[in-house]
């Protein structure tokens, strides 16, 4: 069984150092998204991304989806009012995503692949909630070790390599495959759905 994020350290995932390496405007404007209307955050945790891309998106909705009960109280709990008018946090199965076929520009995970059962399953059902030329975006952990032992993440045994990621997402189906290098210590793969 994949391992998942311990919930009772899910205080660690508001920290605000976070952004020095997942910064979230700049996550945004790399996916150059026009005014899209549906987004879909696979593992969403706290919002910590939800929230600020909630916040650019002019008359959007978030889907904050998660496997743990935990973590979608917790956003019902502590996200605003004002949030949770974008934000709709959704208790989801380990590969099922109850939302209806081809209504999202952008499904998104990040630091999340790595704990997959079965990512290939996963990105299927990406695959099927996602309209035509919806995106599939994939950022985790890079497959590497690094010296600076204060930066955290998962065991390099734990960690998905961007090519096996790449190949899981050609394999379900999705085109266009882009390796966008902008992050220092994670991948940041995009898969486009165009209709066969
Ligand atoms: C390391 S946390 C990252 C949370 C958030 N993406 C962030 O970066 O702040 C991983 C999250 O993915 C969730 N998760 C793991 N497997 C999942 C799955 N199959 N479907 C949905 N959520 C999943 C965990 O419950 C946890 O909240």
């Amino acid at each position: 069984m994949a391992h998942k994020f311990d919930t009772d350290k899910l205080e660690k995932l508001n920290d605000p150092e976070r952004k020095k390496l997942l910064d979230p405007d700049i996550i945004w404007e790399t996916l150059k998204l026009e005014d899209p209307e549906i987004l879909v955050d696979i593992g969403a945790g706290t919002g910590f991304f939800a929230v600020p891309f909630s916040r650019k998106m002019k008359n959007g909705k978030i889907y904050a989806c998660d496997v743990s009960e935990e973590m979608v109280s917790w956003m019902k709990n502590n996200l605003s009012k004002e949030d949770l008018e974008k934000i709709v946090p959704l208790k989801t199965e380990e590969s099922r995503v109850d939302l209806p076929d081809c209504i999202a520009d952008l499904v998104y995970m990040i630091n999340v692949y790595h704990e997959l059962e079965n990512p290939q399953m996963m990105l299927r059902e990406t695959y099927r909630i996602l309209k035509e030329n919806g995106r599939t975006a994939v950022i985790d952990w890079k497959k590497e070790e690094h010296s600076f032992y204060s930066i955290p993440g998962p065991p390099l045994h734990r960690r998905v390599s961007k090519e096996i990621i790449k190949k899981e997402l050609t394999d379900s189906g999705f085109d266009f495959i882009s390796d966008l290098d902008i992050l220092t210590h994670h991948s940041f793969i995009v898969g486009v759905k165009t209709l066969p």
